[in-house]
């Protein structure tokens, strides 16, 4: 979508996967889906240093709202965990240099059930600029499967009316995948990232069930996406409870091959240090943020490995090798493998940043390099072709 927004793909927080629709502030206020949530959160990005790595909006999903609109037809946050209001906790995240994200849906009811958007989307869209909201994740329940395009579309116009700026999140090809092949480029033009496939869960299954979904349907993802659209795989679930740290790099690594948007979902109050330093890491950061902004694909799978690999910004490449044998120990692959290695001709630096970050020397086409990768892990390595003039002022400063 051509507003302005998210010509990288967007970095934060969003609360689904974690916290749910968890309602109960009486027996859980810690973890209950309130404004303190988000207020405590927003604390910890900018103490934690999430805020300097680039994480950037902290976002409500569903379950937020009172069962009743106002008087003017408006949405209301419930009054007993919300009990500021939605504009005050957008006062409060701005406060902090942040940015805030609220979650409606395109049809009559959410997911979870609450009021949603259908028959509103003017009114929302306004009540959700008037509050200072930053990004609407809009969501695709409850909604006939032919009118899924149209209301994603009138929704987009609404906020652009606003004139206030609202990064837009859709669910649209999620939703239409079921009925037909979504039309990419319509969804493009509305939209500033989209969900293709179902919800990611906390577990390894989901994590590959994503990446083959992905992979198998790359031909026609792959080109959307781009400055101002990405596809959007779901959230990380670094952090959480069901990957291991092995597994955790594997899914931070083909987030950052893929482009998409990083919006943890994890308990940032609480939270291993393994688990934060793989999300601040700089260096796979910079490849998911990487101002090219071409989406990476699967380009090859040779004895239970797959080769993913990203177009970087100055001729580089960024590779995953994915290990999927989840049987024995490290295993090594020959990176002269690699479709891509083409680049690295004459010569090229090998980088590696993943599982641990180490500067893997000058090479050429018949490389004798190993990289061992552990099961269920991913390396991940960036690739810098070595010109011919990089190499002369390199001697001359020696
Ligand atoms: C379905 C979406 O795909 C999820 O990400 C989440 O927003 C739930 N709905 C909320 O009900």
């Amino acid at each position: 979508l051509d507003n302005g927004l998210a010509l990288k793909p967007t970095m934060g927080w969003l609360h689904w996967e974690r916290f749910l629709c968890n309602t109960d502030c009486d027996m859980d206020p810690d973890n209950c889906i309130s404004e303190r949530l988000y207020m405590q959160m927003a604390d910890v990005m900018v103490k934690e240093g999430w805020k300097e790595a680039g994480y950037e909006y902290v976002c409500i999903d569903d379950c937020w709202p009172s069962h009743q609109r106002d008087a003017q037809g408006r949405l209301q946050a419930d009054p007993k965990r919300f009990p500021g209001g939605i504009k005050k906790l957008a006062d409060y995240v701005h406060s902090k240099g942040l940015k805030l994200g609220i979650y409606s849906d395109v049809g009559d009811k959410t997911c979870a059930g609450y009021p949603a958007s259908r028959g509103y989307y003017e009114i929302d869209a306004q009540t959700f600029a008037d509050w200072g909201v930053d990004l609407l994740k809009f969501d695709g329940c409850n909604m006939n499967w032919t009118l899924l395009g149209s209301g994603y579309i009138e929704m987009s116009k609404a906020l652009n009316k606003t004139g206030r700026s609202i990064l837009y999140s859709c669910e649209w090809p999620l939703y239409e995948w079921p009925y037909r092949q979504p039309n990419y480029t319509a969804i493009r033009e509305t939209c500033n990232h989209w969900r293709n496939f179902g919800d990611v869960y906390d577990s390894w299954s989901s994590i590959k069930s994503i990446l083959e979904w992905t992979a198998s349907h790359q031909d026609i993802i792959v080109s959307s996406a781009g400055p101002g659209g990405w596809n959007d795989p779901d959230m990380l679930l670094i952090g959480n409870f069901g990957l291991s740290h092995t597994q955790q790099e594997s899914q931070m690594a083909l987030w950052a091959i893929m482009a998409a948007p990083l919006l943890m979902s994890n308990d940032l109050r609480d939270i291993c240090p393994r688990s934060k330093e793989l999300l601040q890491n700089q260096r796979i950061i910079d490849i998911n943020q990487d101002p090219l902004g071409k989406q990476g694909f699967l380009t090859a799978k040779v004895d239970s490995f797959e080769v993913w690999e990203r177009p970087l910004s100055k001729n580089r490449l960024a590779i995953a090798l994915l290990n999927k044998q989840e049987l024995g120990g490290p295993r090594g692959f020959a990176i002269r493998a690699v479709p891509g290695w083409k680049i690295c001709n004459p010569q090229c630096n090998v980088t590696q940043i993943l599982p641990q970050y180490k500067e893997m020397g000058v090479h050429n086409p018949q490389s004798k390099l190993v990289v061992s990768v552990n099961p269920s892990g991913t390396a991940l390595l960036t690739v810098t072709p070595v010109t011919s003039a990089f190499k002369r002022l390199h001697r001359l400063e020696m």
